[in-house]
């Protein structure tokens, strides 16, 4: 099972922006701690970021041959970009939105998400965990589906936790 980790802008910055609202940890160390996880649990975890709006809707329609789902923080983009939710909507993997703050306890322009109604499920408020609760979430989802391949190898990796 391939499963995306897709961010979208200014969380390349993520460590030192604005670390009181989105904690202390840098992106490519929330990458590696989801990467962690994934190999724990038998799955394969690829992880892109960018600022631009297009490169991300490209990453998406990529991901409709390349991986079985996505975990995606969409930044700003989550609140007024019909492009994106178009790209999700068009996808056939499940999409997870993820936020690390709770946007619906701030400004109220961020209370809306365009992807939350095309996303399976949205986390919010959690901080990094959000993440690989995502990913499990995803994982349990897919499971059934994939057959038992990666049934035996999450049960074999489970066995030696
Ligand atoms: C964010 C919330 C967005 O409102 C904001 O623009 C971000 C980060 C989050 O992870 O909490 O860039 O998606």
């Amino acid at each position: 099972m391939n499963i995306l980790l897709l961010n979208g802008p200014n969380l390349n910055l993520l460590g030192v922006r604005e670390p009181g609202i989105y904690g202390t940890l840098t992106l490519s160390v929330i990458e590696e701690r989801v990467r962690t996880l994934a190999e724990q649990l038998g799955v394969q975890l690829r992880a892109f970021q960018s600022n631009h709006e297009g490169a991300l809707i490209d990453r998406l329609h990529e991901s409709s041959e390349r991986e079985h789902g996505v975990i995606f923080n969409p930044g700003a983009y989550t609140h007024y970009s019909i492009a994106l939710r178009d790209a999700v909507a068009a996808i056939k993997v499940p999409v997870i939105e993820v936020h690390l703050s709770n946007v619906h306890a701030r400004e109220s322009f961020r209370h809306q998400s365009m992807i939350a109604p095309v996303a399976r499920g949205q986390i919010s408020g959690l901080g990094a965990i959000g993440y690989e609760l995502a990913l499990r979430a995803l994982i349990d989802e897919l499971q059934p589906q994939l057959g038992s391949a990666n049934h035996a190898s999450v049960a074999r990796t489970n066995d030696t936790l």
